[in-house]
């Protein structure tokens, strides 16, 4: 016999309230880590941290690539609000269905989470988050001028384009769960105000030490993937009114918020979608290179991608 969803993320929810240390049985918030972003993880405690492998979960979706196991790991943030990070996600170009892709979604809410932060790396389409402009800031800074600066530009996503949702792939089609929420959700207000009223506030007082990077927020569009867009695809995107492109986070957002629970979302800008400065996955290139150099890399990315656009 097959589970229903429900079942299936009970079993789940079951498991790891058996395993559960006290204190840490009852997260309020989940924070999904995107690609590169592992390392939020890291701001709990070894003291107070309990971890469990994707494969020990039941009915868990795993990634598939090899040696990203995929973890959740469960602690105090700043000591005293319990919370669970997910270390890894299940895309849907892996070939996970909506279902899978969301499932860790509704583990969160029967574990008692009411807010989740959702984290990912996305492609820039909107010419001002081009990379280059956060580089020739931290050119000022001197030392620090990794790969890591010349590619960040941080988003905080208040909007979205699911073409696929649009379409019919939605991972809300089918009968619909009441025990997670009603038939005809609405979105408008899918990002919550308050909290982004709090990262703009909190980013004002932490980043002017650094005046290194800018915070924007923007439209998130979502594609299938696994490949990247044509220039053509791009430009299309880009007219729709999106300012990023990922293969993440949407369908996760829409089940959340489905289920009433409170979302924020994040972006990592680490490439410009239309035309990198440098060929994708070619970082390597960059290794080395002194400011100018970059710099002009960076001038020639940016005339490169007001052409196409
Ligand atoms: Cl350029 N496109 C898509 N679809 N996903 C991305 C990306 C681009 N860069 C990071 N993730």
């Amino acid at each position: 016999t097959t589970l229903s969803i429900l079942e299936q993320t009970q079993e789940a929810v079951a498991y790891l309230a058996s395993q559960l240390p006290e204190g840490l049985q009852k997260p309020q918030v989940a924070i999904v880590c995107g690609s590169g972003l592992s390392g939020l993880a890291d701001t709990v405690q070894a003291g107070s941290r309990a971890e469990y492998d994707y494969a020990s979960i039941p009915h868990f979706p795993r990634p598939t690539v090899a040696g990203h196991a995929g973890k959740l790991v469960f602690g105090l943030l700043g000591q005293k609000i319990p919370a669970v990070f997910m270390v890894g996600r299940a895309h849907y170009y892996e070939g996970n269905s909506m279902d899978q892709v969301t499932f860790p979604i509704r583990v969160f809410k029967l574990l008692g989470v009411n807010t989740v932060v959702l984290t990912n790396a996305a492609g820039g389409l909107n010419p001002d988050y081009n990379v280059g402009d956060i580089m020739l800031l931290n050119d000022a800074s001197g030392k620090s001028f990794g790969l890591e600066s010349f590619y960040s530009c941080l988003l905080t996503t208040f909007q979205h384009i699911f073409l696929a949702g649009l379409a019919g792939v939605h991972p809300l089609r089918g009968p619909n769960i009441e025990e997670f929420g009603t038939r005809f959700p609405p979105l408008s207000d899918a990002y919550d105000l308050d909290l982004r009223r709090h990262v703009h506030q909190t980013w004002k007082e932490i980043i002017p030490s650094q005046n290194t990077r800018k915070l924007h927020e923007g439209v998130y569009a979502f594609v299938g993937g696994p490949t990247y867009e044509t220039r053509a695809e791009s430009r299309m995107l880009r007219m729709m009114g999106a300012d990023v492109v990922g293969m993440s986070t949407v369908p996760e957002i829409v089940v959340a918020r489905h289920c009433g629970l409170r979302v924020l979302a994040f972006s990592l800008v680490t490439n410009n979608a239309v035309l990198t400065p440098v060929p994708r996955g070619d970082e390597e290139l960059l290794q080395g290179k002194d400011a100018s150099e970059l710099n002009a890399i960076i001038e020639e990315g940016k005339a490169g991608h007001e052409e196409v656009l």
